[in-house]
C-alpha cells in the first residue's frame, strides 16, 4: 500500500471539517468536499479561525499554520478525490446516503485508495458491500471535536484486510490519537454505551423526573462527566443521536434501544442542537430569538450525480409527515418564546 499523502474528506460538517483540519496540520494534502456550498464556506472559516488560534497560542508556528491552510482545498465535485490515498466519509448518518456515496467513491477513487467511514454506528460490512473493494473499506470513527479528542475507534468490516487496518491505524497514530478496535456491530464500542445513556436522559426529561439542568448537573457532578448527557447530545447533534439510536434499535433488535419520543420530536422540530443554535437548550441570543424561525435543514444536491438526499429535505417523507413536523416547529417556537419571556 502506498504512503498516505493525500486525504479526501466528504462532508464538511462538525466532523469532516475537524478531520480536515487535523490532516492539514499533520502535513497531508486535503480535499474537503460537501454537497452544500454553504457548509463548505462555514467549514473553511472555522478551520482558518482554529488554525489562527493555534498560532496565537503558540501551539503552531506561523509558517506551519500557513502551510496547513495552503494544503487545504475545497470542492463540491467528487471527481476531485480521484488521487486521494484515503477518502474519509463524514456525511449524514444514513445507511442509504452512505452506500450511495461509497458506490460513487468506488468508481472515482484510484484502485489502491482506502475508503473509510466516520460513521457512529452503521455496519462497515454493509457499506463495503456497495463497493468492489471490500478489503479496502474500514470504519475510522473520530470523536467530536476531532482535533481535540484523543480517541479513534477503528472498525473492521467482515472483509477488511490487515493492510487496510494497519495503514488506517498508522494514520490515526500520526494524528496523535490512541486507537481502539471494535468488531462490526451496531454502535461499535463508544456509542453502544454512550447513546443509551443519552436516550435515557431524554426519557428522564420526558417523564418529568427532573429538569434538564438537574439531569445534566446530576450526571456532571454525580458521575464526574465533563458535561451532562443532554448538553452532550446538543453538542453531538440531536439528529445524529436519533440516527444512532435507530441503528442500535434495528441492528440489536432490543426494545431498550427505542428512541425516546422527546428526542424524535426535537429532531422533527429542527432543534438539532448547537449546530442549529437550539436543541435541548437554546443558544440563541435574545435578538435572534425575537420572532426567529427554527432553522431548517438545507436542500442537498450532489454535484456529481445530481442525486437528492430526500431524507434530508423531507425528514419524515410524505406530505402528512411534513405537515406534522411543521406543527411541531410551531410548538417549538411557542416554547422558545416562553423561554425568552423567562429570560427577560
Ligand atoms: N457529531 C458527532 O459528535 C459525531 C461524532 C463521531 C462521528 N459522527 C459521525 O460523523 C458523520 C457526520 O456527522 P456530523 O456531526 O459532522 O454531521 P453534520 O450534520 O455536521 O455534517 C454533515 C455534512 O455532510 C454533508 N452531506 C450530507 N450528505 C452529503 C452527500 N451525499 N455528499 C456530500 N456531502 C453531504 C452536509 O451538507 C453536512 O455539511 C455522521 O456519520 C456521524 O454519525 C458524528
Amino acid at each position: 500500500m502506498t504512503e498516505i499523502k493525500e486525504v479526501g474528506l466528504v462532508g464538511s460538517g462538525q466532523m469532516g471539517s475537524g478531520i480536515a483540519q487535523l490532516a492539514a496540520v499533520y502535513g497531508l494534502d486535503v480535499w474537503l468536499l460537501d454537497a452544500d456550498p454553504v457548509a463548505l464556506s462555514k467549514a473553511t472559516k472555522s478551520i482558518t479561525t482554529n488554525i489562527h488560534r493555534l498560532i496565537s497560542k503558540g501551539q503552531l508556528s506561523q509558517a506551519a499554520g500557513n502551510d496547513a491552510l495552503g494544503r487545504l482545498r475545497c470542492s463540491s465535485n467528487l471527481e476531485e478525490l480521484r488521487m486521494a490515498d484515503i477518502i474519509i466519509e463524514a456525511i449524514v448518518e444514513s445507511e442509504d446516503a452512505k452506500k450511495k456515496l461509497f458506490l460513487e467513491l468506488d468508481r472515482i477513487a484510484k484502485s489502491s485508495a482506502i475508503l473509510a467511514s466516520n460513521t457512529s454506528s452503521i455496519s462497515i460490512t454493509r457499506l463495503a458491500s456497495a463497493t468492489s473493494r471490500p478489503l479496502q473499506v474500514i470504519g475510522m470513527h473520530f470523536m467530536n471535536p476531532p482535533p481535540i479528542m484523543k480517541l479513534v475507534e477503528i472498525v473492521r468490516g467482515a472483509d477488511t484486510s490487515d493492510q487496510t487496518f494497519y495503514a488506517t491505524k498508522a494514520l490515526a497514530e500520526r494524528f496523535g490519537k490512541t486507537v481502539i478496535c471494535s468488531q462490526d456491530f451496531s454502535g461499535f464500542i463508544v456509542n453502544r454505551i454512550l447513546m443509551p445513556m443519552i436516550n435515557e436522559a431524554f426519557y428522564t426529561l420526558y417523564t418529568g423526573v427532573a429538569t434538564k439542568e438537574d439531569i445534566d448537573t446530576g450526571m456532571k457532578l454525580g458521575t464526574n462527566h465533563p458535561m451532562g448527557p443532554l448538553q452532550l447530545a446538543d453538542f453531538i447533534g440531536l439528529d445524529v443521536c436519533l440516527s444512532i439510536m435507530k441503528v442500535l434499535h434495528a441492528g440489536l433488535g432490543d426494545s431498550k434501544y427505542a428512541p425516546c419520543p422527546l428526542l424524535v420530536q426535537y429532531v422533527d422540530a429542527g432543534r438539532l442542537g448547537r449546530k442549529r443554535s437550539i436543541g435541548v437548550y437554546d443558544y440563541r441570543n435574545a435578538a435572534e430569538r425575537k420572532g426567529a424561525e427554527i432553522p431548517q435543514k438545507r436542500k442537498i444536491v450532489l454535484k456529481s450525480n445530481k442525486a437528492e438526499d430526500k431524507s434530508l429535505n423531507d425528514p419524515r417523507q410524505g406530505k402528512a409527515k411534513v405537515k406534522e413536523a411543521a406543527a411541531k416547529v410551531e410548538d417549538a417556537k411557542v416554547e422558545a418564546a416562553k423561554e425568552q419571556k423567562k429570560d427577560n
